[in-house]
């Protein structure tokens, strides 16, 4: 079968990707506890590059020099000076030695709520638009997360008495609130590393100058990406991290400019973008990524989401990456399911005025193709399903769409975050290892015919 939309090329402002194939952003988890990437970072995106994407989004990479941050336990790539730039330049360069494929990086200011305080100073809550702690409802997990909370608390079913989660799914608030504490307490007993992720600490408010320096930080960092070679730049401001708190009516109760009416709530979000198209100029690939709605009461939802959209057309995006939800509902950004994000495409097309849009979800050829040809995305991008099998491009190009290696969405990836553990894949026996597996990234790239031209002239005496 053809899948002849993927395989089109499109253009982001002045750069043009060879097929509509994106790498969803992932954090991997393999960057070094300093911050910095790693070779395996580098062989993971290489193996993606030659397995035929057109367009690699890095995972997020936190520009907050602070100690407050508390986002290096789960996204510990950072870029902040001098010393991240090399390995950063050296990602850059290994992904251009693949056929055209360009790389764009994601940054981000920090986790504010969703944060916990850094590891080296425990006592500095992180800081976030307004004092309200994450708090994460057992209820709202989906087949994926149950999957892992068996896997990682095996005890924790057998001592509730249950065998999955649809007891508690159906709770009332009083009889969840009652069962939340004992969860609570076992948990502190067998995982306590995920007691912060289901209940956070109080963050403190951020102050307007910390506001003000993390925009000039973004726009400065940004810069300094195309400088380091980078094809464009996405602002990470989804599932309920530090922007996407100054968007939300839930999380942001502030009273001066960055809160309450809508184009304060955005002002953040604004003022970023603002600052970077000021730095980078007219035509460079800008984009942000947003939820398409919160999915929480008192969210933000898809209505005002598509508002932030237009404002940040307006102000110098020319691109839009889609998702939805936040930590508090974590099955919306993992669906168990294929195709959950496509529905928010016609709502952000219109919102930004024909820039291109993308989403993720996909795990099929046949559906990535069809929301293309429907009209309702401009690019499909791969999150999972490029952990479960980095050739997917190449296969799909080349009809051979059954030796596709499905991701099952058992999300062992996602749990992965959150454990002392690099990301491994149950499909994929490679997830995690390229870099002894040379074999998956070497061939095919410029450098190594390169490299053999030069060998060729050592003949006969190495
Ligand atoms: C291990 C893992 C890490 C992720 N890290 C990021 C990230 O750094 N930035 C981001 O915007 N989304 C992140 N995501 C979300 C994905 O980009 C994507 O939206 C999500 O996996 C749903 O798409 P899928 O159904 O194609 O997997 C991550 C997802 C996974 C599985």
């Amino acid at each position: 079968m053809e899948y002849k939309a993927l395989f089109e090329p499109i253009e982001i402002g002045d750069t043009k990707l060879k097929n509509r194939i994106a790498m969803a952003p992932m954090n991997m988890t393999y960057s070094q506890p300093n911050g910095y990437m790693g070779d395996q970072n580098i062989a993971w995106y290489a193996t993606r590059a030659r397995g035929g994407f057109g367009l690699i989004i890095t995972e997020c990479i936190v520009i907050n020099p602070h100690r407050w941050r508390g986002s290096e336990g789960v996204n510990p790539s950072l870029m902040t000076d001098n010393r991240y730039y090399r390995y950063l330049s050296k990602l850059v360069q290994t992904i251009h030695r693949y056929d055209d494929c360009k790389i764009f990086i994601q940054l981000s200011p920090g986790w504010g709520r969703q944060g916990h305080p850094d590891v080296e100073t425990p006592d500095i809550p992180s800081a976030a638009p307004s004092s309200i702690p994450l708090h994460i409802d057992i209820r709202t997990l989906n087949k994926g997360w149950e999957k892992q909370v068996k896997r990682v608390s095996p005890d924790l079913f057998k001592n509730l008495g249950m065998e999955n989660l649809d007891p508690i799914r159906k709770m009332n608030d009083t009889e969840y609130a009652v069962l939340e504490k004992n969860i609570l307490e076992m948990l502190h007993k067998e995982a306590p590393a995920l007691v912060h992720v289901v209940q956070g600490e109080s963050p403190r408010e951020l102050r307007i100058d910390e506001i003000v320096d993390l925009e000039n930080r973004m726009a400065m960092q940004a810069d300094e990406a195309f400088k380091l070679g980078f094809d464009g730049v996405e602002i990470h401001s989804p599932h309920g991290y530090l922007i996407h708190q100054f968007l939300s009516p839930r999380c942001n109760k502030r009273t001066d400019e960055y809160g309450g009416s809508l184009e304060n709530r955005a002002r953040f979000l604004i003022n970023i973008i603002k600052k970077i198209r000021a730095k980078i100029g007219p035509d460079k690939p800008l984009g942000a990524r947003l939820s398409g709605d919160e999915l929480m009461p008192e969210g933000m939802n898809h209505e005002e989401a598509k508002q932030f959209v237009a404002m940040a057309k307006d102000a110098g995006i020319n691109y839009v990456n889609t998702s939805q939800g936040c930590y508090e509902n974590p099955g919306a950004f993992a669906p168990d399911g294929e195709n959950e994000f496509t529905k928010y495409g016609p709502g952000f097309k219109k919102a930004g005025k024909g820039i291109p849009v993308i989403a993720p979800g996909f795990i099929t050829p046949d559906c990535a193709n069809k929301a293309i040809t429907d009209g309702k995305l401009d690019i499909i991008a791969l999150g999972r399903q490029a952990i479960a099998d980095p050739f997917w491009p190449a296969k799909a190009q080349a009809g051979r769409e059954k030796d596709i290696v499905k991701c099952t969405r058992c999300n062992q990836c996602y749990m992965n975050l959150f454990e002392p553990k690099w990301i491994s894949c149950t499909v994929n026996p490679t997830a995690g290892f390229e870099l002894w597996y040379p074999e998956l990234w070497l061939k095919g790239s410029r450098h190594e015919n390169r490299v053999n031209k030069f060998m060729e002239k050592a003949k006969g005496l190495i």
